[in-house]
Order: structure tokens, then sequence, then C-alpha cells
């Protein structure tokens, strides 16, 4: 379970966007070295819950620039956001709610998906914008 590295080539191209993944990012891997480094519960769930709240804050950013875009492929977007928060972040609150064990295929399955999405779909979201002249 290796940190993300942040580096330019996780760079959508749109400046507010690539700040907020850059710090979900860090928010990311302070929770995996926490969980690394064998951090209580309470520590763990702190985290948690302030990853859970910035990538809500982070998507709802997304998706207003989609809708101010009229980018056609927002549905299929928004559904990816959705099964993330339903499948891993519900998850990680499953454990903070004391229902489920925190584990290392969570994790990975979570940063997987992080670094999957913003060089895929959210790279696509960026050139869209882009070429829409809504890079700024
Ligand atoms: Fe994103
Ligand atoms: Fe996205």
């Amino acid at each position: 379970m290796p940190p993300i590295t942040w580096h330019p080539g996780l760079h959508i191209g749109i400046p507010e966007i690539d700040e907020q993944h850059e710090k979900l990012t860090g928010m990311i891997n302070e929770l995996c070295l926490a969980y690394a480094e064998g951090r209580d519960k309470a520590v763990l769930s702190e985290i948690i819950i302030g990853v859970a709240d910035y990538a809500g804050y982070h998507f709802d950013a997304e998706e207003k620039r989609m809708r101010e875009a009229a980018d056609p492929e927002i549905e299929a977007h928004l559904a990816q956001h959705r099964g993330f928060l339903g499948r891993s972040i519900g998850f990680l609150l499953s454990f903070v709610d004391g229902r489920e064990e925190l584990t290392v295929e969570v994790l990975d399955y979570l940063t997987g998906w992080w670094v999957g999405h913003i060089t895929g779909t959210d790279k696509n979201l960026g050139r869209y914008l882009a070429g829409r002249g809504a890079a700024s």
C-alpha cells in the first residue's frame, strides 16, 4: 500500500480541480499511513470522516463544472462518483460505525480507484472543459 505520489501526470489542467485532487490525495495517503502505523480507531475515524466530507465537496465541484459546460458525459461520470461514495467511502464509514474491519484490500481499492478515476474520467473532463474554453 505505497502512498500515492503526486506528480504533474495526475493534473487534469483545471487548477481548481487539480488542487482538490492533490488535497484529497494527501488525505488518502494520511489514512493509509495511519493504518500502516497501527494508529487507533479514533485517529483513523477522524481522517476517514475528513476524506468522506472532502470527497463529497470535490464531487459537487466537478458536477458544477460539468453542468456549467453541458458535459454530455455527466451522467456516466456522476454514476462513477456515486459508486465510489457507496462502496469505498461507505465501507470506510461502516468501519467508523463499528460494523466493518478496515483492511489493506479496502485501502488498496480506494487508492486504485482514486488514481484510475483522476487519470481516466477526470482527465477526459479536463480535456472537454479545455475544448470549451472553460479550463480556468
Ligand atoms: Fe475528481
Ligand atoms: Fe470525477
